[in-house]
């Protein structure tokens, strides 16, 4: 069977395509000794199973955030709120300090949330 060949969408084109699908926002934070507290915005959560309970998150690679989660093997998700537009930039935002001044919860395993989050417990 022979395979179609077709032309990749430019980036600009896929950004712009992308940019019009409804997607919750989420902030995934991680830590552990080496790295402190880290964190990233993201799109791309979703529900795998109820019970037993999996997520699955896709995070890219080179980020700090990604390096942290694999080397502690945890992390938690906080499910922005429609408010929280501000908080989403800043945690995809490169180089930003990204808790500094921010008022976090902490969860029960330890991990920062986002306060007044959409939702952030599991
Ligand atoms: C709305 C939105 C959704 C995003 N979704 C994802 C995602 O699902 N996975 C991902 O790896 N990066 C995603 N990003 C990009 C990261 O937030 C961004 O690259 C961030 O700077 C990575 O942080 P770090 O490298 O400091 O850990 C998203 C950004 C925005 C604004």
């Amino acid at each position: 069977m022979a395979l179609t060949t077709f032309e990749a969408p430019t980036p600009t084109a896929m950004r712009r395509c992308m940019g019009r699908l409804i997607a919750g926002v989420c902030v995934v934070t991680a830590d552990d000794a080496e790295s402190g507290s880290c964190g990233m915005t993201i799109s791309s959560m979703t529900s795998i199973s109820l019970d037993p309970a999996i997520l699955l998150v896709s995070l890219t690679h080179g980020s700090r955030t990604t390096d942290t989660v694999d080397k502690a093997g945890r992390f938690a998700v906080s499910i922005l709120s429609a408010r929280q537009e501000a908080i989403a930039r800043r945690f995809a935002t490169r180089g930003g300090a990204r808790f500094e001044g921010l008022d976090c919860d902490t969860g029960d395993n330890g991990l920062p949330l986002i306060k007044d989050a959409g939702a952030d417990r599991m």
